[in-house]
């Protein structure tokens, strides 16, 4: 289980839920009703699932791949500590992880 507290793009607090490990941060959210959108829906073709990642969550977090790397090169308002929640595997090494959600994020697809 990993609990994940999920922040709005101003830094308040949203909401903190557990989830089971081995679950991708962006379906945590999206049950969350977090505004990410997660448009290709984990296959790297957007970048529309990126979170502001606590700074020492971060740290503890596996390193990005190149193409994760890419795809934020390309993404609005990310910050030294984004990263795409499709890539993101909750786990016991990860408990509490705190993400911020981007000041422009949007679930235009109604999740
Ligand atoms: S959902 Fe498209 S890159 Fe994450």
């Amino acid at each position: 289980m990993t609990r994940v507290r999920f922040h709005k793009a101003d830094g308040t607090f949203d909401v903190e839920v557990d989830a089971a490990a081995g679950q991708r941060l962006l379906d945590v959210a999206w049950a969350a009703n977090q505004p990410l959108e997660g448009a290709c829906e984990g296959v790297m073709a957007c970048s529309t699932c990126h979170v502001i990642v606590d700074a020492d969550d971060f740290a503890r977090l596996p390193p990005a791949s190149e193409e994760e790397e890419d795809l934020l090169d390309i993404a609005a308002h990310v910050r030294r500590t984004s990263r795409l929640a499709c890539q993101i595997m909750t786990s016991e090494a990860l408990e509490t992880l705190s993400v911020r959600m981007p000041p422009a994020a949007r679930n235009w697809m109604g999740r």
